[in-house]
């Protein structure tokens, strides 16, 4: 790994709190591996965010472990990407807690996750949960990047981050690059397969396909996928009408290339009966040879330790260069 480049910088993350489903690897892991040769780039795993909401610690350290043998296994390849695990670079934590103060309160009230998650977790609104994009705008800032691939999702938390880097360097002069979201074309909000209304989260494991289900996991869930109850039953993108068969329609598009009018004429007449199933096992085929490889490589644990310490070392190296340029300019007594 070489650290002068003058390639441009992508960063992104995603949190280990369960399984890696369709909608991470279709909306961000997908798109990162596709420009990994172009770009000098950092992907990790956001266990500290994961701590807004409580964990079993067991399967914390399990989810974190099986995310980063899935994130090589579909195609980050450990000598072309810096790939760590957030806890392991303090500089996160730290430069967080700076950005806490100089992100307003207003600001993150506006937050939909947040205001989601406290819905889910009425008897648990911690400080956390409110301050989780100052975390997040630290994990991105610290690394200059000038992109972050991210599903829709995503995208308000990275325009949060932007307006906090242009406050900061209207302080202080240009500290930060303002970075911009990178959004994929198909795959930015893929729905749950049972309420095409809510976004496929592991919060609705039935709507949910998980990227090691097995085939006939993957394929009952499509079977059973929610389709509309229009009268028409023909399959037509038309997300507004039609948004069960539309999100299937963008998956299989995803998962095949194809386009949303091939998909319309290869189907033309046949109903869902026919859709559905072949949606199933499009899904299927993209999925199978990450399944496996995941399980090949989460059995070498060695390994894993290997690629997440030479991936911290090089993130720390990054980080620390930020961290010190701000607590310079804020003011801290350098040690
Ligand atoms: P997280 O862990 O919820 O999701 C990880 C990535 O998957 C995308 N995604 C989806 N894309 C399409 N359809 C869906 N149904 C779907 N569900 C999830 C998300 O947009 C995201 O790209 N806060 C972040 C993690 C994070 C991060 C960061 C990301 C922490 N620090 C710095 C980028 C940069 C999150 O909770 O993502």
């Amino acid at each position: 790994m070489t650290e002068a480049t003058e390639k441009k910088v992508m960063l992104s993350g995603i949190q280990p709190s369960g399984a890696l489903h369709l909608g991470n690897y279709l909306g961000a892991i997908r798109n990162w591996v596709e420009r990994t040769d172009e770009f000098d780039n950092y992907y990790f795993l956001a266990d500290l965010h994961t701590l807004t909401v409580r964990q079993v610690p067991a399967d914390l350290r399990r989810h974190t472990l099986e995310l980063l043998a899935s994130y090589i296994a579909c195609g980050l390849d450990p000598e072309k990407n810096t790939l760590f695990i957030q806890s392991h670079v303090p500089a996160h934590a730290e430069l967080g807690w700076v950005l806490n103060c100089y992100t307003m309160f207003g600001e993150l009230s506006r937050m939909t996750q947040f205001k989601d998650k406290s819905a889910k977790h009425a008897d648990n609104i911690n400080g956390g949960l409110f301050t989780y994009p100052c975390l997040m705008a630290a994990d991105i800032l610290l690394y200059q990047p000038d992109y972050v691939p991210v599903g829709e999702d995503q995208k308000q938390h990275v325009e949060l981050t932007r307006n906090v880097a242009q406050r900061f360097n209207n302080l202080y002069g240009e500290v930060f690059k303002v970075p911009e979201p990178y959004i994929p074309k198909t795959g930015a909000r893929v729905m749950s397969l049972n309420d095409p209304a809510s976004k496929m989260s592991k919060s609705i494991p039935e709507g949910c396909v998980f990227l090691l289900d097995e085939p006939d996991d993957i394929r009952r869930k499509f079977k059973r996928a929610v389709t509309d109850s229009d009268t028409e039953r023909c399959v037509r993108y038309d997300p507004e009408h039609k948004p069960g068969v539309s999100n299937l329609m963008s998956i299989y598009a995803a998962c095949t290339g194809k386009s949303l009018a091939d998909i319309e004429a290869e189907f033309d007449g046949q109903g869902y009966g026919a859709f559905k199933p072949a949606v199933g096992d499009a899904v299927i085929e993209t999925l199978r040879p990450i399944r496996e490889e995941t399980r090949r490589i989460l059995a070498d644990k060695a390994y894993l330790e290997d690629v997440y310490r030479a991936g911290a070392e090089k993130a720390a190296r990054v980080a620390g260069r930020t961290l010190r340029k701000v607590y310079k300019k804020v003011g801290l007594v350098a040690r």
